[in-house]
């Protein structure tokens, strides 16, 4: 089940983010600060945490706005623990955000990775969820290791209306790329 997280989450977050190899102990140590944070109300409230719980935490994901925009935002972390990867639950987990923030009329879901060719599968876990690659800075991260930037356009709620469809009045400015 996806769901938000709750603070007796915390132990099991940072167990699962462990698993995943994506943080060194000082991003761990790091990542207990903006739990904590998030849970004690300190940080602005729209920013989400939430995560696949199948009779203990097997997936997390983050997503906040991207400041002075209106409807972008970023995912910040996408990771499914290892022994449980290739079964749906990482594109689960990015529906339920598209989802999300497509029923708040949020426009533009952009997510960053690496370019190096071990984060090769996980590009193409965007593309399969139909992102595009919009930008690359490259040496971004380190000499040879470019920034990618994926985005997605989230689509217009559709109102049925008379056996027809029609996009509600936002979708004319919100093109679906
Ligand atoms: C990337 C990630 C979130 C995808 O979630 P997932 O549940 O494994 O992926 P899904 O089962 O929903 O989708 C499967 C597709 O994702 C891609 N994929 C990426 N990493 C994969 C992995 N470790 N195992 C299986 N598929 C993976 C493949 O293209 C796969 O398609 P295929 O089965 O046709 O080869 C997850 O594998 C993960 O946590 N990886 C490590 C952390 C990471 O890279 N996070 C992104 C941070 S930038």
């Amino acid at each position: 089940m996806i769901r938000p997280i709750t603070p007796d989450d915390t132990d099991a977050l940072i167990a699962l983010s462990d698993a995943t190899g994506l943080f060194g102990s000082k991003e761990l140590e790091e990542l207990v600060e903006v739990l904590s944070d998030y849970f004690g109300g300190n940080i602005d409230r729209d920013h989400f945490w939430i995560t696949d719980d199948d009779d203990g935490l097997v997936g997390v994901a983050y997503y906040a706005p991207a400041p002075m925009t209106d409807g972008t935002w970023y995912l910040y972390l996408i990771a499914v623990r290892p022994d449980c990867q290739g079964q749906g639950r990482g594109t689960a987990m990015l529906r339920y955000v598209e989802q999300a923030l497509t029923a708040r009329g949020e426009r533009v879901l952009l997510v960053e990775t690496s370019g190096m060719e071990s984060f090769e599968r996980t590009r193409a876990f965007y593309r399969k969820c139909g992102y595009d690659e919009e930008a690359r800075i490259r040496d971004y991260y380190k000499a040879g290791d470019d920034k990618i930037v994926y985005r997605k356009v989230l689509a217009a709620p559709v109102l049925v209306v008379n056996n027809d469809t029609e996009a509600l009045a936002n979708a004319s400015s919100n093109p679906i790329s």
